[in-house]
């Protein structure tokens, strides 16, 4: 993994703001099921610019979350509390924090927004705290929490995951993705899509699927280094789509309507209920969306959004 340089803590901080970014899955194959209980993947994660925000203070000890979002849990359970808890503990330290969250990434949605929150947690609270761990050293912290956090450590924009989604390969690509994201109400838990999966009925499972998988990994690697966006669009794929749209049948219609707007291709991120189109640039990109706001069901949330390039870095507040 290509680590990103480590912000330096020269002077005592008083905050920190940190934006945390959104993943899109571009591609999703279930590859096998693991004795431990979790699936083997072959998956393409893309960083986006819809991002939550993050702004930790010091404080002597003890950690409290704050959030604008009352449907959150903010107590152990947050990811971003067991990340500063995990954080405390590996390094005998009791020093606390307030984190405030700024939550714009949808709940359960397979956009991975408690990831991130986690791993930018991880990354906030090691400069707050002067702990001087290095990437690795925090990625393995990030595997411990979730499978999809070490993702948002790393300083790619895209990256192969594989096996729990954990083990990262950066692909560059000389292309920036629009996308049209439309968010609906329904929310889907990863470990309820997975457990879908396993059902033997599930069309998308290892069964059923041998005839019809056509799209590979390595296709799509190849078209992002080529900057081959119709191979791209071509190559969308994710097993956990027929059990997101099974649980959430109007996923169908969000794509139909997708398609009818100008999409090159679209797809369920992750285990859903989000779904994304692919468009060709910024423009019609907008004028989807302005169409799709115009047209759909008022609960939809429609956002235009494109791989964020850069890693967010922090600045200091107060
Ligand atoms: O790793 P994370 O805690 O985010 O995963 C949540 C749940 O999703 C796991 O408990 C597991 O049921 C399922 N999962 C899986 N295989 C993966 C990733 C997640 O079965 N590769």
């Amino acid at each position: 993994m290509r680590p990103h340089p480590l912000p330096r803590a020269s002077r005592p901080v008083s905050a920190l703001c940190l934006r945390a970014p959104a993943k899109l899955n571009l591609f999703l194959r279930v590859v096998s099921r693991r004795p431990d209980g979790y699936h083997e993947l072959e998956t393409l994660f893309e960083r986006i610019d819809l991002c939550d925000e993050l702004v930790i203070e010091p404080r002597r000890q003890g950690l409290e979350l704050r959030c604008d979002e009352p449907s959150l849990d903010r107590g152990a359970d947050n990811l971003i509390m067991r990340a500063a808890a995990l954080l405390q503990r590996e390094m005998g330290s009791r020093r606390g924090a307030t984190i405030r969250l700024r939550k714009r990434i949808p709940i359960a949605a397979g956009l991975g927004g408690g990831s991130s929150d986690a791993a930018t947690a991880l990354v906030g609270l090691n400069q707050l705290w002067n702990l001087r761990l290095s990437r690795p050293r925090l990625a393995d912290l990030a595997a411990q929490l979730g499978s999809d956090v070490p993702f948002f450590l790393l300083d790619a924009p895209v990256a192969i995951g594989r096996g729990r989604g954990e083990q990262l390969e950066p692909v560059s690509t000389p292309l920036t993705l629009w996308h049209v994201l439309v968010i609906n109400p329904v929310t889907i838990s990863t470990k309820e899509g997975y457990e879908q999966f396993d059902k033997p009925q599930a069309a998308g499972s290892p069964e059923s699927r041998l005839t019809v998988f056509s799209a590979s990994i390595t296709m799509m690697a190849h078209a992002l280094r080529n900057g081959s966006l119709g191979e791209l669009a071509k190559g969308l794929y994710n097993d956990l789509e027929p059990v997101a749209i099974r649980r959430c049948p109007i996923i169908t219609d969000i794509q139909h309507r997708l398609r009818h707007v100008g999409c090159l291709g679209c797809l369920v991120s992750g285990s859903g209920s989000a779904t994304f189109g692919l468009f060709p640039d910024a423009e019609t990109a907008q004028r989807a969306a302005s169409e799709l706001r115009q047209s759909g069901p008022r609960d939809w949330r429609v956002e235009v959004v494109r791989t964020l390039s850069h890693t967010p870095v922090a600045s200091r507040g107060r």
